[in-house]
């Protein structure tokens, strides 16, 4: 209500204001001309964004391909091909001393690819999910069409508790012990001179062994490894 009158007094008072209109009339063209323009170099530029975007992509995909032809990458493979026991000890208070002397064969089948195993590795003997015993690989360069046998002595002490270890007497009788191998290790990949970056390997060696004899060489009944990388 209020409102209405003061509208009525601000118009004399406007009459400056009224003016621009027809200043207005001509602004518009120039900003309307002006927006063209801004449009047109918004467009230009998202044009240009999306051709080095293509040419990025295609330029990618070439390397990726000129990379896979000339390199022909593949993955290394692993496998258990000797597993002996030294010790194998069970306490009275169910605890488990075990020393293993495991060979693993690893096979790099690439003629332009080479790997290198870092320090930090680590090997466990795991039996129904406790880690009966631990070591390292020593680190290594390995070279193009290459195959490793990497030795491994493994010792450790376990707190195994009965059930665990009626099991483990039951499968020794058996003669079928299904044992985990596990190999974690940072592995670089080498092309050329170049190392490129580490990655975190992990290979799982599913393993059945028929004997856990001291100082005797265990038959391996069944033996698949898988490698898993972490990137
Ligand atoms: C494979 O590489 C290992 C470790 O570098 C080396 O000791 C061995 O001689 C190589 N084997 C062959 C057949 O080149």
């Amino acid at each position: 209500m209020d409102p209405h009158p003061p509208k009525y007094v601000m118009l004399p008072e406007n009459q400056g204001s009224i003016r621009p209109p027809p200043y207005r009339r001509n602004v518009p063209r120039y900003q309307s001309k002006s927006h063209k323009s801004g449009g047109n170099c918004c467009l230009r530029c998202i044009c240009c964004c999306y051709c080095f975007l293509v040419l990025l992509i295609f330029l990618l995909g070439t390397l990726a391909f000129y990379f896979y032809a000339v390199y022909q990458p593949q993955v290394p493979s692993y496998k258990v091909e000797e597993f002996t026991t030294a010790h194998f000890d069970m306490k009275p208070d169910f605890s488990l001393y075990t020393e293993f002397a495991v060979t693993v064969k690893a096979d790099n089948p690439n003629s332009k690819i080479g790997f290198t195993y870092g320090k930090d590795s680590s090997v466990e003997v795991v039996y129904q999910d406790s880690t009966l015993c631990s070591g390292q690989i020593p680190a290594f360069h390995q070279g193009y069409k290459n195959v490793t046998m990497i030795k491994v002595i493994l010792k450790g002490k376990s707190d195994f508790g009965s059930g665990l270890q009626e099991a483990l007497m039951d499968n020794r009788k058996s003669g079928k012990i299904p044992m985990e191998v596990k190999v974690t290790v940072p592995v670089s990949v080498v092309i050329g001179e170049f190392p490129l970056r580490q990655f975190k390997v992990q290979v799982t060696c599913n393993l059945v062994v028929d004997n856990l004899t001291p100082n005797k060489k265990a038959g391996i009944l069944s033996n698949e490894c898988f490698p898993k990388v972490e990137f």
